[in-house]
């Protein structure tokens, strides 16, 4: 029988699947219940120390739909945790207290100062979190204010801020979560990795417009007549989380990678993981499809093992990264195929001319 259980620097998950830091994750009582519904472990709603000024506004999701109506991207302008510090601890506490055997991860952000980003990361481990994850990648708001996104963007930065977390980690994981909005995201990783962190997670939303309202004119969400660029999120994301994982599985293998973007079904978990993620993350898959939906990637990706003989997640993580390569290559690749093609043509007589005579002449010669 496969197993899904897995150790992912150190950490004991029962299952890889993950609940991604947003709403599903925003207190001990959502959190408990994802728990309850067999998640593996949860990412909490990213939280600051009490001072920083958290103000959201309503509306604050769009949705993208497909000509048939069906739900395949999200967009938000939310913040993070708008809740006191204080409150978080109790609630990794409580969570600890009644899961002590699933995976808790504790996710901050802070601005550019040492003791903040010290003093919120050892208060959460201290708390019971059994790791941490450096939001280093909202797009919205935050960047405004040179959090977010906008240090994920800056690689000295990154690698600053996730040493001055380590340094206080006493060796409890560290994942930097990265943003997608930039153009090379092994850079970022590459530091976060030169920073000391352990994993990195990868990817958070994408910055986006998710539409126009055609009577107004006004972009969506709209609030007070107007709106700002948000977070693209769901299924229509996989594909662009998917090469970015393959990147940092490929450009910085020392990291372990939590896969996040687009994951909805078994199917896009399994994909995350053969390009190189140890854990998987979904975060508006259970706010549209509820806790539930976990059942189904339980038993999808042990379906899928048992047909390929995999027992552990270890048989199949990133074993589908040798097969990307250069477009040159596959040029080649398929001249090679038809170089082979003419050969097999010219073994009749009669295939002789109908390709290339010194091609076939070559295709039959041995010290070529
Ligand atoms: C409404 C909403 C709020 C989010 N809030 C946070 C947050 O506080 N911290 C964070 O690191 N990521 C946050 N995210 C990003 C998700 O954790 C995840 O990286 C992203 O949505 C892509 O995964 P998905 O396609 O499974 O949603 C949020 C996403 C959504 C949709």
């Amino acid at each position: 029988m496969p197993t899904l259980e897995t150790t992912v620097n150190g950490l004991k998950f029962p299952n890889p699947f993950v609940i991604g830091s947003g709403p599903p994750s925003t207190n001990a009582t959502i959190i408990n219940k994802a728990f309850a519904a067999g998640w593996g472990g949860v990412v909490a709603k990213t939280t600051a120390l009490t001072d920083t000024p958290v103000v959201n506004v309503q509306p604050r999701y769009g949705k993208l739909r497909s000509p048939s109506k069906d739900n395949i991207g999200f967009q938000n302008i939310e913040l993070i945790s708008d809740r006191p510090f204080e409150d978080w601890e109790d609630d990794f506490k409580r969570v600890k207290d009644a899961y002590p055997d699933r995976i808790l991860i504790g996710s901050v952000m802070e601005s550019f100062d040492k003791g903040r980003w010290q003093e919120v990361a050892a208060r959460c481990l201290a708390a019971g979190c059994d790791a941490l994850e450096l939001n280093f990648s909202c797009p919205h708001g935050h960047p405004e204010k040179g959090m977010g996104a906008a240090m994920g963007q800056d690689p000295d930065r990154v690698k600053m801020v996730t040493q001055w977390v380590v340094d206080v980690a006493d060796g409890k994981p560290v994942w930097s979560k990265m943003t997608p909005n930039i153009t090379d995201i092994t850079v970022p990783s590459a530091a976060a990795l030169a920073g000391g962190a352990h994993g990195v997670s990868a990817i958070n939303t994408i910055l986006a417009c998710i539409g126009i309202n055609l009577k107004t004119l006004r972009p969506q969400p709209t609030v007070q007549g107007y709106s700002t660029y948000g977070g693209y999120s769901y299924l229509a994301v996989k594909p662009i989380a998917l090469r970015m994982v393959a990147e940092i599985a490929r450009g910085v293998p020392e990291l372990t990678i939590s896969g996040i973007g687009g994951v909805s079904t078994s199917v896009d978990a399994i994909e995350h993981i053969l390009v190189g993620a140890s854990t998987v993350q979904s975060c508006t898959g259970p706010m549209l499809q509820g806790f539930g939906m976990v059942e189904e990637l339980i038993e999808g990706t042990l379906a899928f093992m048992e047909q390929h003989g995999f027992e552990t997640l270890d048989d199949f993580r990133g074993a589908s990264l040798p097969y990307f390569t250069t477009h040159s290559q596959l040029v080649e690749l398929q001249a090679k195929k038809k170089a082979l093609q003419a050969a097999k043509l010219a073994n009749k007589d009669t295939e002789w001319g109908k390709g290339d005579v010194s091609e076939q002449t070559a295709a039959l010669t041995s010290n070529e």
